[in-house]
Protein backbone atom coordinates (compact mmCIF):
# COMPACT_ATOMS: atom_id res chain seq x y z
CA UNK A 1 0.00 0.00 0.00
CA UNK A 2 1.57 3.27 -0.82
CA UNK A 3 2.15 5.71 1.42
CA UNK A 4 -0.11 9.06 0.52
CA UNK A 5 2.91 11.76 0.24
CA UNK A 6 0.72 14.09 -1.91
CA UNK A 7 -2.81 13.76 -2.00
CA UNK A 8 -2.88 12.21 2.50
CA UNK A 9 -5.34 14.95 3.15
CA UNK A 10 -7.00 15.62 -0.60
CA UNK A 11 -10.04 15.17 0.56
CA UNK A 12 -9.87 17.39 3.60
CA UNK A 13 -12.88 20.18 3.28
CA UNK A 14 -11.15 23.46 2.95
CA UNK A 15 -7.63 22.48 2.64
CA UNK A 16 -7.28 24.84 -0.30
CA UNK A 17 -7.36 27.48 2.44
CA UNK A 18 -3.96 28.62 4.43
CA UNK A 19 -5.90 27.87 7.88
CA UNK A 20 -6.87 24.02 7.18
CA UNK A 21 -3.07 23.66 5.19
CA UNK A 22 -1.28 25.03 8.07
CA UNK A 23 -3.31 23.06 10.41
CA UNK A 24 -1.85 20.11 8.01
CA UNK A 25 1.65 20.79 9.16
CA UNK A 26 1.76 23.09 5.58
CA UNK A 27 4.51 25.49 5.82
CA UNK A 28 6.63 23.92 7.79
CA UNK A 29 8.85 22.90 5.86
CA UNK A 30 9.22 26.08 4.37
CA UNK A 31 10.20 27.15 7.88
CA UNK A 32 12.70 24.18 8.24
CA UNK A 33 14.05 25.48 4.75
CA UNK A 34 14.55 29.07 5.60
CA UNK A 35 17.10 28.03 8.32
CA UNK A 36 19.22 25.93 6.32
CA UNK A 37 21.65 27.43 4.03
CA UNK A 38 20.59 27.99 -0.04
CA UNK A 39 22.55 25.15 -0.96
CA UNK A 40 21.71 22.99 1.60
CA UNK A 41 18.39 22.96 0.52
CA UNK A 42 19.05 22.33 -3.05
CA UNK A 43 21.32 19.42 -2.21
CA UNK A 44 17.76 17.53 -0.68
CA UNK A 45 16.25 17.94 -3.74
CA UNK A 46 19.21 16.47 -5.34
CA UNK A 47 19.22 13.46 -2.92
CA UNK A 48 15.57 12.56 -3.31
CA UNK A 49 16.45 12.11 -7.40
CA UNK A 50 13.03 13.56 -8.08
CA UNK A 51 12.28 13.12 -11.52
CA UNK A 52 10.32 16.20 -13.27
CA UNK A 53 6.83 15.22 -13.29
CA UNK A 54 6.09 17.08 -16.34
CA UNK A 55 6.76 14.95 -19.29
CA UNK A 56 10.64 14.26 -19.82
CA UNK A 57 11.42 12.78 -16.29
CA UNK A 58 14.80 15.12 -16.15
CA UNK A 59 15.99 15.43 -12.16
CA UNK A 60 14.88 18.98 -10.66
CA UNK A 61 17.91 18.77 -8.79
CA UNK A 62 20.14 18.51 -11.85
CA UNK A 63 18.38 21.50 -13.41
CA UNK A 64 18.43 23.27 -10.63
CA UNK A 65 21.97 22.97 -10.37
CA UNK A 66 22.32 24.13 -13.83
CA UNK A 67 21.45 27.61 -13.14
CA UNK A 68 24.45 29.68 -12.85
CA UNK A 69 25.29 30.80 -9.01
CA UNK A 70 25.70 34.81 -8.95
CA UNK A 71 23.56 37.19 -7.99
CA UNK A 72 21.93 38.75 -11.77
CA UNK A 73 17.76 37.88 -11.81
CA UNK A 74 16.68 34.55 -12.04
CA UNK A 75 13.53 33.58 -12.38
CA UNK A 76 11.25 30.13 -11.69
CA UNK A 77 8.25 29.48 -13.91
CA UNK A 78 5.74 26.81 -12.76
CA UNK A 79 4.65 24.69 -15.97
CA UNK A 80 0.73 24.70 -14.93
CA UNK A 81 -0.48 24.21 -18.85
CA UNK A 82 -1.49 20.28 -18.07
CA UNK A 83 -2.38 20.24 -21.64
CA UNK A 84 -1.37 16.48 -22.39
CA UNK A 85 -4.79 14.55 -23.44
CA UNK A 86 -5.63 12.26 -20.47
CA UNK A 87 -3.87 14.14 -18.21
CA UNK A 88 -5.40 16.21 -15.20
CA UNK A 89 -3.61 15.44 -11.94
CA UNK A 90 -2.09 19.01 -11.93
CA UNK A 91 -5.64 20.14 -11.94
CA UNK A 92 -6.62 18.62 -8.50
CA UNK A 93 -3.01 19.59 -6.73
CA UNK A 94 -4.16 23.34 -7.85
CA UNK A 95 -7.61 22.51 -7.11
CA UNK A 96 -7.41 21.03 -3.70
CA UNK A 97 -4.18 21.87 -2.16
CA UNK A 98 -2.83 25.41 -3.95
CA UNK A 99 -0.85 26.33 -0.86
CA UNK A 100 1.58 22.82 -1.15
CA UNK A 101 2.25 24.12 -4.87
CA UNK A 102 2.90 27.66 -3.60
CA UNK A 103 4.90 26.24 -0.23
CA UNK A 104 7.49 24.58 -3.31
CA UNK A 105 7.64 27.32 -5.52
CA UNK A 106 8.95 29.63 -2.07
CA UNK A 107 11.21 26.85 -1.35
CA UNK A 108 12.72 26.06 -4.50
CA UNK A 109 13.18 30.14 -4.99
CA UNK A 110 15.06 29.97 -1.93
CA UNK A 111 17.31 27.42 -2.56
CA UNK A 112 18.21 28.37 -5.72
CA UNK A 113 18.08 32.46 -4.87
CA UNK A 114 15.77 33.22 -7.11
CA UNK A 115 13.55 36.43 -6.02
CA UNK A 116 10.44 36.12 -9.22
CA UNK A 117 8.28 33.84 -9.86
CA UNK A 118 5.42 32.88 -12.17
CA UNK A 119 2.73 30.28 -12.89
CA UNK A 120 1.42 29.78 -16.24
CA UNK A 121 -1.76 28.22 -16.02
CA UNK A 122 -3.75 26.75 -18.97
CA UNK A 123 -7.07 29.38 -20.23
CA UNK A 124 -9.16 26.53 -19.42
CA UNK A 125 -8.46 26.27 -15.88
CA UNK A 126 -10.85 29.15 -14.56
CA UNK A 127 -11.45 27.47 -11.51
CA UNK A 128 -8.12 26.26 -10.29
CA UNK A 129 -7.13 29.86 -11.52
CA UNK A 130 -9.11 31.49 -9.58
CA UNK A 131 -8.25 28.84 -5.94
CA UNK A 132 -4.28 29.54 -6.79
CA UNK A 133 -4.89 33.59 -6.99
CA UNK A 134 -6.91 33.03 -3.76
CA UNK A 135 -4.07 31.28 -1.97
CA UNK A 136 -1.31 33.39 -3.41
CA UNK A 137 -3.52 36.40 -1.87
CA UNK A 138 -3.27 34.40 1.31
CA UNK A 139 0.55 33.51 1.36
CA UNK A 140 1.39 37.37 0.57
CA UNK A 141 -0.94 38.19 3.50
CA UNK A 142 0.94 35.91 5.95
CA UNK A 143 4.30 36.35 5.04
CA UNK A 144 5.03 33.30 2.69
CA UNK A 145 5.68 35.93 -0.39
CA UNK A 146 6.66 39.30 -0.96
CA UNK A 147 9.81 40.74 1.04
CA UNK A 148 11.70 39.24 3.95
CA UNK A 149 9.81 36.41 3.82
CA UNK A 150 9.50 35.13 7.03
CA UNK A 151 12.64 37.46 8.69
CA UNK A 152 14.81 35.35 6.34
CA UNK A 153 16.08 37.93 4.33
CA UNK A 154 14.84 36.42 1.02
CA UNK A 155 12.01 37.70 -1.54
CA UNK A 156 9.91 36.22 -3.92
CA UNK A 157 7.47 38.11 -6.07
CA UNK A 158 5.02 35.46 -7.53
CA UNK A 159 2.63 36.02 -10.87
CA UNK A 160 -0.34 34.34 -12.37
CA UNK A 161 -0.27 33.82 -15.64
CA UNK A 162 -3.37 32.52 -17.56
CA UNK A 163 -2.94 31.38 -20.67
CA UNK A 164 -4.97 30.54 -23.96
CA UNK A 165 -5.66 27.72 -24.48
CA UNK A 166 -2.64 26.08 -26.73
CA UNK A 167 -1.40 22.43 -26.24
CA UNK A 168 2.12 24.05 -27.75
CA UNK A 169 2.47 26.25 -24.42
CA UNK A 170 3.28 23.69 -22.39
CA UNK A 171 6.40 22.72 -24.19
CA UNK A 172 9.02 24.70 -21.81
CA UNK A 173 10.48 27.43 -24.54
CA UNK A 174 7.08 27.95 -25.97
CA UNK A 175 5.37 28.76 -22.75
CA UNK A 176 8.07 31.00 -21.77
CA UNK A 177 7.78 33.26 -25.45
CA UNK A 178 3.93 33.21 -24.54
CA UNK A 179 4.48 34.65 -20.89
CA UNK A 180 7.10 37.32 -22.26
CA UNK A 181 3.91 38.11 -24.35
CA UNK A 182 4.65 36.63 -28.07
CA UNK A 183 3.02 34.18 -29.71
CA UNK A 184 3.81 30.73 -28.37
CA UNK A 185 6.34 29.25 -30.32
CA UNK A 186 9.13 26.83 -29.68
CA UNK A 187 11.99 28.19 -29.64
CA UNK A 188 15.88 26.04 -30.56
CA UNK A 189 17.48 24.56 -27.71
CA UNK A 190 20.11 25.05 -26.35
CA UNK A 191 20.28 27.31 -24.99
CA UNK A 192 18.55 25.68 -23.02
CA UNK A 193 16.27 27.95 -19.99
CA UNK A 194 18.41 27.22 -17.10
CA UNK A 195 21.24 29.19 -19.27
CA UNK A 196 19.10 31.81 -21.49
CA UNK A 197 15.04 31.54 -20.31
CA UNK A 198 12.32 33.79 -19.71
CA UNK A 199 13.58 37.75 -20.23
CA UNK A 200 17.17 35.97 -21.45
CA UNK A 201 17.56 35.40 -18.04
CA UNK A 202 18.16 31.83 -16.34
CA UNK A 203 14.71 30.38 -15.68
CA UNK A 204 14.25 27.11 -13.65
CA UNK A 205 11.17 25.24 -15.55
CA UNK A 206 8.78 22.65 -13.97
CA UNK A 207 5.87 20.85 -13.26
CA UNK A 208 3.22 21.55 -10.65
CA UNK A 209 3.53 18.18 -8.76
CA UNK A 210 7.27 18.58 -9.25
CA UNK A 211 7.39 21.43 -7.27
CA UNK A 212 4.40 20.64 -4.66
CA UNK A 213 6.52 17.29 -4.34
CA UNK A 214 9.18 19.81 -2.39
CA UNK A 215 7.64 20.36 0.54
CA UNK A 216 7.52 16.57 1.42
CA UNK A 217 11.15 16.07 0.24
CA UNK A 218 11.98 18.84 2.77
CA UNK A 219 9.94 17.39 5.71
CA UNK A 220 11.18 13.46 5.16
CA UNK A 221 14.86 14.70 4.01
CA UNK A 222 16.04 13.91 0.42
CA UNK A 223 17.59 10.50 1.63
CA UNK A 224 14.74 9.59 2.78
CA UNK A 225 12.64 10.15 0.06
CA UNK A 226 14.60 8.64 -2.17
CA UNK A 227 14.38 5.09 -0.23
CA UNK A 228 10.56 5.49 -1.74
CA UNK A 229 10.21 3.70 -5.63
CA UNK A 230 12.90 1.98 -7.64
CA UNK A 231 16.21 3.21 -7.20
CA UNK A 232 16.13 5.70 -10.54
CA UNK A 233 12.75 6.31 -10.39
CA UNK A 234 12.22 7.80 -6.71
CA UNK A 235 8.84 8.58 -4.89
CA UNK A 236 5.49 8.56 -5.12
CA UNK A 237 3.75 9.75 -8.48
CA UNK A 238 -0.09 10.87 -9.89
CA UNK A 239 -1.20 8.26 -12.61
CA UNK A 240 -4.17 10.06 -14.10
CA UNK A 241 -6.39 6.96 -15.33
CA UNK A 242 -8.94 7.44 -18.06
CA UNK A 243 -10.54 5.47 -20.87
CA UNK A 244 -12.02 2.35 -20.69
CA UNK A 245 -12.14 2.04 -17.37
CA UNK A 246 -14.49 1.73 -14.26
CA UNK A 247 -12.96 4.07 -11.64
CA UNK A 248 -11.31 6.66 -13.94
CA UNK A 249 -9.57 8.74 -11.77
CA UNK A 250 -6.17 10.18 -9.92
CA UNK A 251 -4.41 7.78 -7.86
CA UNK A 252 -1.18 8.21 -6.31
CA UNK A 253 1.58 5.26 -6.76
CA UNK A 254 4.68 3.83 -5.27
CA UNK A 255 6.76 4.55 -8.84
CA UNK A 256 7.81 0.48 -9.35
CA UNK A 257 3.99 -0.68 -8.94
CA UNK A 258 2.70 -2.97 -11.47
CA UNK A 259 1.09 -1.54 -13.74
CA UNK A 260 -1.75 -4.27 -13.79
CA UNK A 261 -2.29 -2.89 -10.03
CA UNK A 262 -3.33 0.33 -11.49
CA UNK A 263 -5.22 -0.09 -14.07
CA UNK A 264 -7.10 -2.91 -12.81
CA UNK A 265 -6.87 -2.84 -8.49
CA UNK A 266 -7.30 0.58 -8.78
CA UNK A 267 -9.09 2.07 -11.44
CA UNK A 268 -11.09 -1.16 -11.67
CA UNK A 269 -10.13 -2.48 -15.02
CA UNK A 270 -12.91 -2.58 -18.48
CA UNK A 271 -16.04 -3.00 -18.26
CA UNK A 272 -17.00 -7.06 -17.48
CA UNK A 273 -16.49 -8.84 -20.95
CA UNK A 274 -14.56 -6.62 -22.17
CA UNK A 275 -10.45 -6.96 -21.99
CA UNK A 276 -7.51 -4.21 -22.58
CA UNK A 277 -6.51 -3.63 -26.06
CA UNK A 278 -3.70 -1.19 -25.44
CA UNK A 279 -3.21 1.64 -23.25
CA UNK A 280 -0.84 4.87 -23.54
CA UNK A 281 1.15 4.91 -20.47
CA UNK A 282 2.13 8.48 -20.11
CA UNK A 283 -0.64 10.62 -21.90
CA UNK A 284 -1.22 10.52 -25.69
CA UNK A 285 2.08 11.42 -26.84
CA UNK A 286 3.39 7.96 -25.21
CA UNK A 287 3.54 4.69 -27.52
CA UNK A 288 1.06 2.28 -26.76
CA UNK A 289 1.52 -0.95 -24.46
CA UNK A 290 -0.79 -4.06 -25.37
CA UNK A 291 -2.67 -6.12 -22.83
CA UNK A 292 -0.05 -8.15 -22.95
CA UNK A 293 1.90 -5.82 -21.36
CA UNK A 294 0.19 -5.27 -18.18
CA UNK A 295 2.52 -6.98 -15.56
CA UNK A 296 4.96 -4.11 -16.72
CA UNK A 297 6.50 -1.78 -13.40
CA UNK A 298 5.22 1.56 -13.34
CA UNK A 299 8.56 3.60 -13.24
CA UNK A 300 10.25 5.66 -15.68
CA UNK A 301 13.01 3.45 -16.48
CA UNK A 302 11.11 -0.16 -17.09
CA UNK A 303 8.58 2.05 -19.18
CA UNK A 304 11.64 3.39 -21.25
CA UNK A 305 13.13 0.10 -21.70
CA UNK A 306 10.05 -1.04 -22.89
CA UNK A 307 10.01 1.67 -25.50
CA UNK A 308 7.48 3.74 -24.22
CA UNK A 309 7.55 6.27 -21.65
CA UNK A 310 5.84 7.52 -17.85
CA UNK A 311 5.34 10.88 -19.35
CA UNK A 312 3.06 13.00 -17.75
CA UNK A 313 1.68 9.90 -15.71
CA UNK A 314 -1.40 10.04 -17.84
CA UNK A 315 -2.83 6.02 -18.12
CA UNK A 316 -5.71 6.09 -20.69
CA UNK A 317 -7.18 2.40 -21.59
CA UNK A 318 -8.51 1.32 -24.72
CA UNK A 319 -10.52 -2.01 -24.74
CA UNK A 320 -11.42 -4.13 -27.57
CA UNK A 321 -14.94 -2.76 -28.09
CA UNK A 322 -12.64 -0.34 -30.23
CA UNK A 323 -11.12 0.37 -33.60
CA UNK A 324 -7.16 1.24 -33.36
CA UNK A 325 -7.97 2.88 -36.19
CA UNK A 326 -9.66 5.55 -34.96
CA UNK A 327 -7.69 5.70 -32.06
CA UNK A 328 -4.91 6.60 -34.36
CA UNK A 329 -6.87 9.49 -35.87
CA UNK A 330 -8.36 10.70 -32.84
CA UNK A 331 -4.94 10.76 -31.62
CA UNK A 332 -3.23 12.43 -34.92
CA UNK A 333 -6.01 15.11 -35.39
CA UNK A 334 -5.06 16.17 -32.07
CA UNK A 335 -1.38 17.29 -32.77
CA UNK A 336 -2.00 18.24 -36.23
CA UNK A 337 -4.63 21.02 -34.46
CA UNK A 338 -2.00 21.72 -31.59
CA UNK A 339 0.75 21.76 -33.88
CA UNK A 340 2.07 25.22 -34.06
CA UNK A 341 3.63 25.38 -37.27
CA UNK A 342 7.35 26.58 -37.21
CA UNK A 343 8.79 23.52 -38.24
CA UNK A 344 8.01 21.80 -41.44
CA UNK A 345 8.20 17.91 -40.26
CA UNK A 346 5.87 18.78 -37.72
CA UNK A 347 3.44 20.82 -39.53
CA UNK A 348 3.20 18.50 -42.60
CA UNK A 349 4.03 15.48 -40.95
CA UNK A 350 1.29 15.38 -38.73
CA UNK A 351 -1.74 17.09 -41.36
CA UNK A 352 -0.30 14.12 -43.68
CA UNK A 353 -0.45 11.40 -41.09
CA UNK A 354 -4.33 12.47 -40.23
CA UNK A 355 -5.14 12.17 -44.30
CA UNK A 356 -3.61 8.99 -44.95
CA UNK A 357 -5.86 7.74 -42.00
CA UNK A 358 -9.02 9.18 -43.43
CA UNK A 359 -8.19 7.41 -46.84
CA UNK A 360 -8.17 4.15 -45.01
CA UNK A 361 -11.23 4.71 -43.56
CA UNK A 362 -13.06 6.11 -47.13
CA UNK A 363 -11.40 3.12 -48.77
CA UNK A 364 -9.25 4.63 -50.80
CA UNK A 365 -5.59 3.38 -49.32
CA UNK A 366 -3.93 -0.01 -49.79
CA UNK A 367 -1.98 -2.24 -47.08
CA UNK A 368 1.05 -0.22 -48.67
CA UNK A 369 -0.42 2.83 -47.22
CA UNK A 370 0.49 1.30 -43.84
CA UNK A 371 4.17 1.50 -44.59
CA UNK A 372 3.47 4.92 -45.80
CA UNK A 373 2.06 6.20 -42.60
CA UNK A 374 4.71 3.91 -40.51
CA UNK A 375 8.13 5.57 -42.75
CA UNK A 376 6.59 9.35 -42.24
CA UNK A 377 6.65 8.51 -38.46
CA UNK A 378 10.17 7.67 -38.41
CA UNK A 379 10.96 10.59 -40.43
CA UNK A 380 9.02 13.14 -37.96
CA UNK A 381 10.61 11.45 -34.84
CA UNK A 382 13.98 13.60 -34.06
CA UNK A 383 13.74 16.19 -36.87
CA UNK A 384 11.45 18.86 -34.85
CA UNK A 385 12.16 22.16 -33.37
CA UNK A 386 10.33 20.22 -30.14
CA UNK A 387 8.77 16.90 -29.35
CA UNK A 388 5.37 18.03 -30.77
CA UNK A 389 5.67 16.03 -33.95
CA UNK A 390 7.66 13.04 -31.85
CA UNK A 391 4.59 13.07 -29.66
CA UNK A 392 2.12 12.19 -32.86
CA UNK A 393 4.92 10.28 -34.47
CA UNK A 394 5.69 7.78 -31.55
CA UNK A 395 2.10 6.46 -30.32
CA UNK A 396 0.64 6.57 -34.31
CA UNK A 397 4.63 4.37 -35.36
CA UNK A 398 3.70 2.28 -32.29
CA UNK A 399 0.12 1.23 -33.17
CA UNK A 400 0.78 0.47 -36.59
CA UNK A 401 3.75 -1.66 -35.62
CA UNK A 402 1.71 -3.96 -32.84
CA UNK A 403 -1.55 -3.81 -34.82
CA UNK A 404 -0.48 -4.43 -38.27
CA UNK A 405 -3.36 -7.53 -38.66
CA UNK A 406 -6.27 -5.71 -37.77
CA UNK A 407 -5.32 -2.60 -39.84
CA UNK A 408 -4.53 -4.35 -42.71
CA UNK A 409 -7.90 -6.34 -42.21
CA UNK A 410 -9.65 -1.97 -41.87
CA UNK A 411 -8.12 -1.46 -44.91
CA UNK A 412 -9.66 -4.21 -46.69
CA UNK A 413 -13.08 -3.94 -44.97
CA UNK A 414 -12.57 -0.14 -46.09
CA UNK A 415 -12.07 -0.75 -49.58
CA UNK A 416 -14.84 -3.29 -50.15
CA UNK A 417 -17.27 -1.24 -48.18
CA UNK A 418 -16.26 1.50 -50.83
CA UNK A 419 -16.64 -0.91 -53.83
CA UNK A 420 -20.50 -1.65 -52.53
CA UNK A 421 -19.04 -4.89 -51.02
CA UNK A 422 -20.42 -7.09 -48.05
CA UNK A 423 -18.79 -5.49 -44.47
CA UNK A 424 -16.76 -8.29 -43.09
CA UNK A 425 -18.06 -8.48 -39.97
CA UNK A 426 -15.25 -9.45 -37.89
CA UNK A 427 -14.19 -5.96 -37.95
CA UNK A 428 -15.99 -3.37 -36.19
CA UNK A 429 -15.21 0.30 -37.60
CA UNK A 430 -16.20 3.25 -35.28
CA UNK A 431 -19.44 0.83 -33.81
CA UNK A 432 -18.92 2.49 -29.85
CA UNK A 433 -18.47 5.67 -28.75
CA UNK A 434 -14.91 7.09 -29.28
CA UNK A 435 -12.51 6.63 -25.91
CA UNK A 436 -10.07 9.44 -26.59
C1 LIG B 1 4.37 19.80 -26.84
C2 LIG B 1 4.74 19.72 -25.39
C3 LIG B 1 3.78 19.99 -24.41
C4 LIG B 1 4.12 19.94 -23.07
N1 LIG B 1 3.15 20.20 -22.15
C5 LIG B 1 3.48 20.21 -20.83
C6 LIG B 1 2.50 20.53 -19.85
O1 LIG B 1 1.33 20.80 -20.16
N2 LIG B 1 2.89 20.54 -18.54
C7 LIG B 1 4.19 20.26 -18.17
O2 LIG B 1 4.50 20.30 -16.98
N3 LIG B 1 5.12 19.94 -19.08
C8 LIG B 1 4.80 19.92 -20.38
N4 LIG B 1 5.77 19.65 -21.31
C9 LIG B 1 7.15 19.40 -20.83
C10 LIG B 1 7.88 20.73 -20.62
O3 LIG B 1 8.49 21.13 -21.84
C11 LIG B 1 8.99 20.61 -19.57
O4 LIG B 1 9.76 19.48 -19.83
C12 LIG B 1 8.45 20.51 -18.14
O5 LIG B 1 7.61 21.60 -17.84
C13 LIG B 1 9.60 20.50 -17.16
O6 LIG B 1 9.11 20.33 -15.85
P1 LIG B 1 9.49 19.02 -15.01
O7 LIG B 1 10.97 18.84 -15.18
O8 LIG B 1 9.10 19.33 -13.63
O9 LIG B 1 8.73 17.89 -15.61
C14 LIG B 1 5.45 19.64 -22.67
C15 LIG B 1 6.41 19.36 -23.65
C16 LIG B 1 6.05 19.39 -24.99
C17 LIG B 1 7.10 19.10 -26.02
Amino acid sequence: MTELLLLANIDEPGLATREVYERRGGYQSLRKALQMPREAVLQEISDSGLRGRGGAGFRMGQKAGFLPKGDMPKYLTCNADESEPGTFKDRELMQKTPHMLLEGIVIACYGANIREAFIYIRGEYQLQGDIVAAAIGEAYEAGYLGEDILGSGHDLKLVLHRGAGAYICGEETALLDSLEGKRGNPRLKPPFPAIQGLYQGPTLINNVETLSTVPTIIALGGKRYAEIGTETSTGTKLVSVSGDVQRPGNYEVELGTASREIIYGMAGGPQPGREVKLWFPGGSSSPVLTGSDLDIAYDFDTLAKAGTMLGSGAIIVVDDSHSVLEVMRKVAKFYAHESCGKCVPCREGTNWTVKMIERIESGEATPMDLDIIASVQTQIIGNCLCVLGDAMAMPIGSMVEKFRPELEAEVEAARERAAGGALDEAIPIGVTDPVL
